[in-house]
């Protein structure tokens, strides 16, 4: 049997062959929405671009292989892709999700499914055991971040999955990757049985695309996801197949230098005057640091923290920096800086799940580690 080959190798190649008609070795942007049939019904493998585009299939078969799964499926967003497993479940179904999830995955349960005869509750994930007593008879999924979105909380993804699967209806455990991504870790080797991603986040990686994706390796729910796909039809156009495609093909060389940018960025943060809490599980003070180097290869490009000052320093801090924009998004080559309550998690005030309005988030890019910190410096100066 041949040996396995290497992530880097896969990110490159996998789904990838130069192109049979001209050698083209990057793979060609398909813009069409039909295909000629040779007689009726019959095709040379793609009859509309809902249902298959060259492009995008390259895109879900590289994904597939990066994840360890065997069907790797685009989506037009991260969130199209999240809405396509929520399709997978009945009204009297519940969701239990991690109580620190993407605002706006809590806003699609709760503004969206939650009228339509879904329920959705939301717990802790550190501790595994205590995570699943928060199951009930009726849970069909899990939905888990790890680490969370804002405050990097880790999931213990195989103890969680094992207890999960030990429930009476033996729900799905489904991994909102984006995050981590499969170059730290691949929760389906860790017993999910599905992964969800923002590829707008680190796999596209340059801040030029939004796009989603879900990587399954079960067969029989690979073909419903696939039919959910279809017949939703929230699919990832071939433009932003092929960008997704071209940043997966660095993804492992920028994960290992935003991870070595955000720690120098934590440090410093960890050891101001100005700082109260630093959230990066990098750090020894992370309370999950021990998970975080047996689970992630590394420990990413976010870091969250709390100013010294209350939210007006927070937003102090997020208006005053140079280098880190002001945006939201996050996993681009460039810096980002955002305060989460007023932000990307606006949709969760006034919820259980409110985020502390003096927590600033940072996406570390690919700039010289000393100019980052310096602008660090700057932010908490200006922060008071
Ligand atoms: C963890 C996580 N999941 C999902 C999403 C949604 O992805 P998209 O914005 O591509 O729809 C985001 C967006 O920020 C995210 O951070």
């Amino acid at each position: 049997m041949a040996k396995p080959q290497a992530f880097e190798t896969l990110a490159i190649h996998a789904g990838q062959p130069p192109d049979p008609a001209t050698g083209a070795v990057m793979t060609p942007v398909y813009l069409t929405s039909t295909y000629r049939q040779t007689a009726v019904g019959e095709t040379l493998g793609f009859e509309y671009s809902r249902t298959g585009n060259p492009t995008r299939k390259a895109l879900e078969a590289c994904l597939a292989a990066l994840e360890g799964g065997t069907i790797g499926l685009a989506f037009a967003s991260g969130m199209a892709a999240i809405d396509a497993v929520v399709h997978l479940l009945s009204p009297g179904d519940h969701v239990l999700a991690v109580s620190d999830l993407y605002g706006g995955t809590y806003r699609l349960f709760q503004r969206l499914y939650a009228q339509y005869g879904l329920t959705f509750s939301y717990a802790e994930p550190q501790d595994p055991q205590r995570f699943i007593a928060s199951a009930r008879p009726e849970t069909r999924l899990i939905v888990l971040e790890s680490p969370t979105n804002p405050m990097l909380n880790l999931a213990d993804l195989s103890a969680i999955s094992d207890l999960a699967h030990r429930l009476p209806r033996k729900p799905w455990v489904c991994v909102d990757n984006t995050f981590a991504t499969p170059y730290l870790q691949q929760p389906l080797s860790l017993g999910a049985d599905i992964v969800v991603h923002s590829t707008t986040k680190y796999l596209g990686g340059h801040s030029d695309v939004v796009g989603g994706a879900i990587v399954i390796r079960e067969p029989e729910l690979a073909e419903r996801l696939a039919f959910i796909q279809n017949a939703v039809g929230g699919v990832a156009g071939p433009l932003d197949s092929f960008l997704v495609l071209r940043g997966i093909k660095t993804l492992a060389v920028r994960m290992d230098r935003h991870a070595v940018n955000a720690q120098a960025v934590a440090q410093v943060l960890s050891q101001h005057p100005g700082v109260e809490q630093v959230y990066y599980p990098g750090l020894p003070s992370h309370p999950q640091f021990d998970l975080a180097r047996r689970q992630m290869r590394n420990a990413g490009g976010m870091v969250s923290f709390r100013v010294r000052g209350g939210p007006r320093a927070a937003r102090r801090f997020a208006e005053a920096t140079r280098i880190f924009a002001l945006g939201e998004s996050l996993g681009g080559v460039e810096s980002l800086v955002e305060v989460p309550a007023a932000m990307t998690h606006l949709s969760t005030a006034d919820s259980g799940l409110a985020v502390d309005p003096a927590l600033v988030r940072l996406s570390v890019g690919l700039e010289g580690a000393a100019d980052l910190v310096e602008d660090v410096e700057r932010g908490l100066k200006a922060a008071g």
